[in-house]
């Protein structure tokens, strides 16, 4: 791998040129992104009056779901890297509305202390594998919780789990300017934590105990129209920096491409009478292949 600094001087220039994307799409990805973290959530069972720690929270949409869990007498802290994505979250769901949340602008690997801690638990869907030292992360998360505090996560599998991301990059990306380099092994990225062994390794490595590796096979279901989840997942990618500076023309372009790759996808088209009442919805189906992530923090360990 290139050298550590390298690396996580590119992830944050990575996660400051998405964010616009991400923070455009909030809504959907809250919505149609759900079911990627839905069985670590299940696992995690936050409980009235815990404090949770959500890693890598985006815009706060799962952080404002654990806040619900844990209700007012607990804490939620969502943390990310990208402290517009992090000044999103805090307007999507403002304290005076979601007491005792709050949102924290912090590089997990780097953070000597996470604010708030320490945790009874901490959450993480999809950034674990985005970590330039991954285990410097999980090692951060390890001290932020309190002993015997408790991880839930995911990240996705192999790439050919979740096929519709490659079609949404080679759908987009002849059409667009360049792209961010591709990682490379075991640099940062969405398929980085593919291998369970190396995900089993980085969290015995940080310090946990009782880590378990799980597969599971999850659906996201996107409706509407083709050209708003072409440009939902082209905007939350690798391209969507890109997406946002090309000309229209170059625009449309890119998502007719990502149209026509995800065509596989597709349910049903929309009926053109009325609405079966048992009938598929129309819209996208799309498969992803993701690793529930769990472990705890070994008692005597700060
Ligand atoms: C794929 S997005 C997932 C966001 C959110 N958890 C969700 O599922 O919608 C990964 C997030 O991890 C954040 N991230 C990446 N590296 C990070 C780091 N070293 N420390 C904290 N956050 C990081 C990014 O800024 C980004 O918001």
């Amino acid at each position: 791998m290139s050298d550590l600094a390298g690396v996580r001087a590119r992830n944050a220039t990575f996660w400051a040129r998405a964010a616009p994307g991400w923070i455009r799409h909030a809504d959907r990805q809250d919505e149609y992104g759900r079911p990627l973290g839905a069985v670590a959530l299940d696992r995690l069972r936050p409980r009235p009056g815990e404090r949770i720690l959500d890693v890598g929270c985006g815009c706060g949409g799962t952080s404002a779901e654990l806040a619900g869990a844990v209700g007012p007498a607990g804490t939620v802290v969502g943390l990310d890297l990208d402290a517009s994505m992090v000044e999103a979250a805090a307007a999507r769901f403002p304290g005076d509305r979601h007491p005792g949340l709050r949102f924290t602008a912090a590089d997990i690997e780097t953070a000597e202390a996470v604010q708030g801690a320490p945790f009874d638990a901490a959450y993480s869907r999809m950034a674990l594998m985005l970590a330039a030292d991954p285990v410097a992360a999980c090692s951060a998360i390890r001290r932020a919780l309190r002993p015997g505090g408790r991880l839930a996560a995911t990240v996705f599998r192999d790439g050919a789990a979740t096929p519709w991301m490659h079609a949404v990059l080679l759908g987009a990306a002849p059409h667009l300017g360049p792209l961010p380099p591709m990682p490379v092994g075991d640099e940062p990225g969405p398929f980085a934590f593919a291998d369970p062994g190396r995900v089993t390794r980085v969290l015995t490595g940080a310090g946990f105990d009782a880590v378990g590796v799980e597969p599971y096979d999850v659906v996201l279901r996107a409706p509407g129209d083709p050209g708003a989840v072409a440009e939902w997942l082209i905007e939350i990618g690798p391209a969507g920096a890109a997406y946002r500076e090309a000309a229209p023309e170059r625009r449309a372009a890119a998502r007719a491409g990502v149209i026509k790759l995800l065509a596989r996808f597709r349910e049903p088209p929309e009926p053109t009478g009325p609405p079966e009442p048992t009938g598929p919805a129309a819209g996208y189906r799309l498969p992803a292949g993701i690793w529930l992530v769990t472990a705890v923090a070994p008692a005597g360990t700060a």
